[in-house]
Order: C-alpha cells, then structure tokens, then sequence
C-alpha cells in the first residue's frame, strides 16, 4: 500500500512557516502582504477556489481584496482595475481567477498585469523566467506538485518523469521544473499514442488531463510516485481524480488522495508567492 502525500498536512507546515515570516516582515519593516483577487462571471468552480484562497490569506495574515464582477464586465474595465492595483503600494500580488468569460482575452488580460505582482506566474515574463532556468514567480499548481515530492524527500534527479496533460497551468510549466531539476521529462496528450507505454516508464508520473480515473493499476511501474492533479465531479456526485485511487494505490510507492492532495499546496504556493512579491 502506496504512502499517502498528505496535501492538508504539508499546505498547513507551509502556512505555518507563512504565518510566522509574515509577522516577522510586519514588525521589521511595516509590510503586510496584499492580495487582490478577481473573479468575473458565476463559474460554480471558481467561487469556490476564489473563497479558499481570500480565506487562507486572512489565516496568515494577509490583506486580501476581492473584485467579484459582474459577468458582463468589460473587458477594458478589467484591464483598468489591474492598471490600478499594478501601481497600489498595498497590493503586491494580483490574480485573475481563470477561466474568464468569452468575451474576455485572458492573454491580454494577464499581459496587463505587472509581472512582478503576478503570483500566478501566468505572464509571460515568468513563463519565460521558467523556460530559461532562472524563475521568478513559478505557477502555483507546478510548484505544490514539486513542494510534495520534496516534502517526502523523493529524489527528481535522473528520475523518468512523466506528466498526462499539456495545460499552460499545469503540464507545461510542470515539465519546465522537473527539468530544471533534472528529470527525464516526458509530456502525453489526448493525441499519444500507446499512452500506458509511455506512462509505465515513470518513476514519477503526474496525472493532470482532467479525465475521471484515466490512469489504471496497469499503466503504472511498481514503486512509482503517483501525483494526481484531477478534481471530477461524477454524475453520482463524487469527487474524483485523473488516478483510479484504490487500485493504482496498491501499486504505487506514494500517491496524492483527491480532495486534499494538490489542491491545498496549490493555495499554499500561492501565499509564498504572495509573501516574496511583498518581501522585494
Ligand atoms: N484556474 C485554474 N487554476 C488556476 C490558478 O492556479 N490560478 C488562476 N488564477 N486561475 C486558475
């Protein structure tokens, strides 16, 4: 039976090393981390996600301000307030929860943001900080996943990594990182071919195609590291991952449940991009 990677456990050590290197930049030098978060439009998902992550930062401390838009927000509108909060000595970090409405383009949208504030690590001064080998902000998700594994004392180097999904979120800066560290990295899509070849190679393997329970016991190496970066809704109303848990936990050396794997460290790497856009 695989060791469980604890996401609640690990996001609360960090949070607590947050709190506490908050309270320090507070009392050395008057700072308190800002926040801005802005969500446009009704997505049931991105309520939720917005709502966890105003919380977390009120837990460690910061200040956390909200825009909730209306979803017929113009576009021009967004790009003002952004304009805004790029030159408010109070808000060093800005995010803007995605997806956006249609009639949004999100490229613009984050381009307008000042890269330094952008704790996302979505613009593409960060993208390509984290292609050259020398990041500034790294994307939350990618950098959780790379949290965990260390968390857990894993070696990356020289390792087969193998990431199922090839999202600009997760898949390709994750690829980026584990590079960066020195695995053998390998990307699969919805278009591989022989996908279980490909992910029965990994000592690593990361699921993130957004495709209830796709990685089977079968298509994973005995002792591999199994990081599941999914979140489905079944139509019985379950949460699932991209990983059949039970089974590809009997096989597996360490495994990430779903709730409370990646999701809590995602937050969590969040607040520490927060804390250094507020420590420059
Ligand atoms: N939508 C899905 N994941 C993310 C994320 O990490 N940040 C933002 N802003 N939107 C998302």
């Amino acid at each position: 039976m695989a060791i469980i990677m604890d996401g609640n456990r690990l996001s609360r050590d960090v949070r607590n090393h947050v709190t506490s290197e908050a309270l320090r930049l507070k009392q050395n030098r008057g700072i308190v981390p800002g926040l801005a978060v802005i969500l446009v439009g009704e997505d049931a998902a991105s309520k939720i996600y917005v709502k966890r992550k105003e919380s977390a930062c009120k837990e460690v401390g910061f200040l956390s301000r909200e825009f909730r838009l209306p979803h017929d927000t113009t576009q021009k509108k967004i790009l003002q307030i952004i304009r805004e909060l790029n030159h408010d000595q109070s808000i060093h970090g800005i995010l803007v929860q995605l997806p956006l409405p249609g009639h949004i383009n999100p490229d613009t949208v984050i381009e307008t943001i000042d890269p330094r504030k952008d704790v996302d690590g979505f613009h593409p001064w960060n993208v390509g900080r984290l292609f050259s080998g020398d990041p500034y902000h790294i994307a939350c998700t990618p950098r959780g996943i790379v949290e965990m594994i260390d968390r857990h004392g894993i070696e990356i180097e020289g390792k087969e990594a193998v990431i199922v999904g090839r999202s600009n979120i997760v898949g390709k800066p994750l690829a980026l990182l584990l590079l960066n560290r020195h695995a053998t990295v390998t990307i699969c899509h919805s278009r591989t071919k022989n996908l279980s070849e490909v992910t029965k190679r990994a000592d690593i393997l990361i699921a993130a195609a957004g495709r209830p329970e796709m990685i089977k016991s079968g298509m994973i190496k005995d002792g591999a590291v199994v990081i599941d970066v999914g979140i489905n809704r079944l139509d019985n109303g379950r949460l699932v991952g991209d990983v059949a848990f039970a089974e590809v936990a009997e096989k597996a050396s360490h495994i990430t449940p779903v709730p409370g794997g990646v999701g809590p460290m995602t937050i969590a790497m969040l607040l520490v991009n927060t804390l250094k856009a507020a420590s420059l």
